[in-house]
């Protein structure tokens, strides 16, 4: 304690003296990154000062996509700043930097560069609110693509790699994370959803009501997430007292009922997962079904599924999948998108087992199905799980050869080594990031096998694996 009172005031009186050199012995403000250094997407990200919270507070016309409102953002500078960039496509209206009013400039489609008034200094606070307003559907990114979801009621804000430029500015990449109070005031009659608990639905002085959500966990920016529309809304409660908030599109059709005979066992599934992955990360469960998109999102505490997932009746394996993914992607984020298998294969292998807890095949029987199913030369075995491409992170394989990966590797490690490597990966990067290398690094140390080769075969190497999957070791 004295020391390092001690230490603390001689580091003081290093900085006093650099003020009074005129800064010499520091480095000048420098302008923050554009990017993290993701090599699939160098502008997502930025660099120089890191998000803790983001306060989102909108306004929301179904009738017009108009999305209008401010974002406040707490932040911290990690460097010296001069400026610093923020992920965002909508027109801003004005932004303030503590307070003062800063300039903006677009340096490239959804890159826009913050220039406060004076520089920032490193380790100091940051408040930035950002005014805005535009309609989303119309906005596209650099690759002429739009994320942002309208439906005939309202819009899904809602889709990986990317959603939030849409939506709120902010620091796009999942090494990002921070926590969430989510805002939206719509017309009577029309619902929010988003992310964690609802605190409060508040009667607006319009005639509108304004939705408030908080979600308390650290939480990527692209799993940060709004449904708007006509939405029947249940409440339950989970065996571990958790709330369970579940959302059903009023146009939903003739899969309504297989909808919520998937959706509302949410609870049951996210127990069964809890028993072999660990605790729940999160603070609430639940899900939200609507026919404004095409695939289903594993949002943090409450994934969106597609309408098309029942088309043929109730289907839990979606709901498997994606809850899956609170521990796999949610709360163990990639690193890097490159990682993408840390998300899918494990989300897929969890149907796998949710298919053997429910009397339907095991997990064995399951991999072997999928390993049979394609010959050697069709073209699903080309693609290398490991390094998917920009663009290609939720290619077919990587989801089933990513799946069969893992039989294959508690095969090869036996059920004890392979579900405390299940274990230890999620508590071990518990609301972080992790990388396939440091996945493989556990398995060998785990296990105490060497695993280079196995997974060279299987994840980063083109070509049907030749050996078969493996027997289940018997006990
Ligand atoms: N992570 C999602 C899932 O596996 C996939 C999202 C794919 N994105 C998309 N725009 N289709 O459930
Ligand atoms: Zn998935």
């Amino acid at each position: 304690m004295f020391l390092r009172s001690r230490l603390r005031l001689a580091s003081s009186a290093a900085g006093l003296v650099t003020v009074l050199c005129g800064g010499v012995a520091g480095a000048a403000p420098a302008p923050g990154a554009a990017g993290v250094g993701d090599p699939y997407y160098p502008n997502a990200g930025n660099g120089g000062y890191s998000i803790s919270h983001y306060n989102i507070r909108l306004t929301y016309n179904p009738a017009t996509d108009l999305l209008s409102g401010n974002t406040t953002i707490l932040a911290t500078a990690t460097q010296d700043l001069s400026s610093f960039d923020l992920d965002f496509l909508l027109p801003i209206k004005s932004l303030r930097v503590n307070n003062f009013l800063a300039q903006t400039r677009t340096a490239a489609v959804g890159e826009v560069v913050v220039t406060p008034q004076a520089p920032l200094v490193k380790g100091s606070n940051i408040t930035i609110v950002v005014e805005y307003a535009g309609t989303p559907s119309t906005v596209k990114d650099a690759t002429g693509f739009t994320a942002w979801k309208k439906t005939p009621d309202g819009a899904l804000a809602n889709d990986e790699p990317d959603i939030s430029p849409w939506w709120y500015p902010g620091d796009n990449h999942p090494t990002q994370k921070a926590t969430y109070d989510v805002s939206v005031a719509v017309p009577n009659g029309t619902s929010v959803l988003s992310n964690g608990t609802l605190v409060s639905t508040a009667p607006q002085i319009n005639g509108w009501t304004r939705w408030n959500w908080r979600s308390t966990k650290p939480q990527a920016s692209y799993l940060t997430y709004i449904a708007v529309g006509n939405f029947e809304i249940r409440n339950a409660v989970a065996t571990n007292g958790q709330r369970i908030i579940t959302a059903y599109s009023a146009n939903l059709g003739d899969n309504a009922d297989a909808a919520k005979a998937s959706v509302e066992r949410t609870g049951e599934i996210i127990e069964f997962e809890s028993s072999v992955f660990g605790d729940y990360p999160f603070e609430a469960q639940g899900g939200v079904v609507s026919p404004g998109i095409n695939f289903a999102l594993e949002n943090q505490t409450r994934p969106v599924y597609s309408n098309a997932f029942f088309r043929a009746g109730a289907n839990t394996s979606v709901i498997a999948h994606e809850n899956a993914h609170q521990w796999f992607g949610d709360s163990v984020s990639v690193q890097a998108w490159r990682n993408i298998w840390l998300n899918e294969g494990f989300a897929t292998y969890a149907q796998y087992l949710w298919s053997e807890h429910e009397g339907e095949g095991t997990a064995a029987e399951v991999a072997q199905y999928y390993y049979d199913l394609r010959p050697a030369d069709d073209p699903f075995w080309q693609f290398v799980v490991a390094s998917p491409g920009a663009g290609n992170e939720f290619n077919n394989a990587v989801y089933q050869r990513g799946g069969i990966t893992l039989q294959a590797l508690r095969n090869k490690i036996g059920d004890d080594n392979f579900f405390n490597l299940l274990k230890t990966w999620t508590s071990s990067h518990k609301y972080g990031n992790g990388t396939i290398e440091q996945f493989i690094a556990l398995a060998e140390k785990i296990s105490g096998q060497p695993l280079f080769d196995f997974f060279q075969t299987w994840l980063f190497t083109p070509g049907k694996p030749a050996g078969g999957i493996g027997n289940p070791a018997t006990a």
